[in-house]
C-alpha cells in the first residue's frame, strides 16, 4: 500500500514536472515571438520617457507662474513616479528586466518645452499657457502609448499587465483633462490681457 502511494506521488510529480517543462517551453516560445519583442521594446521606450518626464516636470514646475499650475505639475510628478514603478511591475509580470531605450519622440517634446520656457517671459500668464500646451503634448504621447500597449497586453493574454497599463492610461487622461480645465477657467484669459 505505501508503495502504491509513492507511485501515485511520483505520477503526480511527473505530471507537475511535465506542466513545468511545458511552461518553460511556452515561455521561451513566447519570448522569441516578434510581437513579444516589439512589446518589450515599446515598454523600454515608455520607461525611458517616464523617467525623462520626471526631470522635465521639475523644470516646468519651477518655471510656472501660477500656484495652480505649479501644484498641477507637482501632482503630475508624484503620479509619474507611480507610473515608473508600475512599468517595473509590468516588466516583472512578463519576466523581463526593466531597461530604458532612448525615446526620440519624448526627447523632442521635452526640448520644445525647454524652448517655450526660454521664449516666454518669467512670471507671465503667457508662460503658463505655453507650459500647459507643452505638458499636454507629453500627455498625448503617453495616452497614445499606454492605450496601444494596454490593448496589446490584452491580446497577448497578459491580463495583469494590461490592468496596470490601463490604470496609468486613465491617470494620463485625467491629467490631460485637468490641464485643459486650468487653461480654460483662468490662465488663457489672463494671458489674453497681457501686453
Ligand atoms: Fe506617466
Amino acid at each position: 500500500m505505501p508503495n502504491k502511494i509513492l507511485e501515485t506521488d511520483n505520477a503526480v510529480s511527473a505530471t507537475k514536472k511535465g506542466i513545468a517543462d511545458k511552461d518553460t517551453v511556452n515561455k521561451d516560445e513566447m519570448k522569441s515571438s516578434p510581437l513579444h519583442k516589439f512589446f518589450v521594446s515599446a515598454l523600454k521606450d515608455i520607461y525611458y520617457a517616464e523617467n525623462a518626464i520626471l526631470e522635465a516636470l521639475e523644470k516646468m514646475q519651477e518655471a510656472a507662474t501660477t500656484e495652480e499650475l505649479k501644484d498641477a505639475f507637482e501632482d503630475h510628478h508624484l503620479q509619474t513616479q507611480k507610473h515608473v514603478k508600475r512599468l517595473e511591475k509590468v516588466f516583472q509580470l512578463i519576466d523581463e528586466k526593466p531597461e530604458k531605450k532612448e525615446c526620440k519622440a519624448i526627447k523632442g517634446i521635452i526640448e520644445e518645452g525647454d524652448e517655450v520656457i526660454k521664449s516666454t517671459e518669467d512670471g507671465s500668464a503667457t508662460r503658463d499657457v505655453a507650459l500647459i500646451i507643452a505638458a499636454q503634448k507629453v500627455e498625448h504621447y503617453e495616452i497614445a502609448t499606454y492605450g496601444g500597449l494596454a490593448q496589446l497586453a490584452i491580446t497577448m493574454g497578459h491580463d495583469k499587465a494590461a490592468d496596470l497599463l490601463e490604470r496609468t492610461l486613465q491617470e494620463e487622461e485625467d491629467t490631460d483633462w485637468h490641464l485643459t480645465e486650468i487653461a480654460e477657467t483662468s490662465i488663457n484669459f489672463d494671458a489674453e490681457q497681457e501686453d
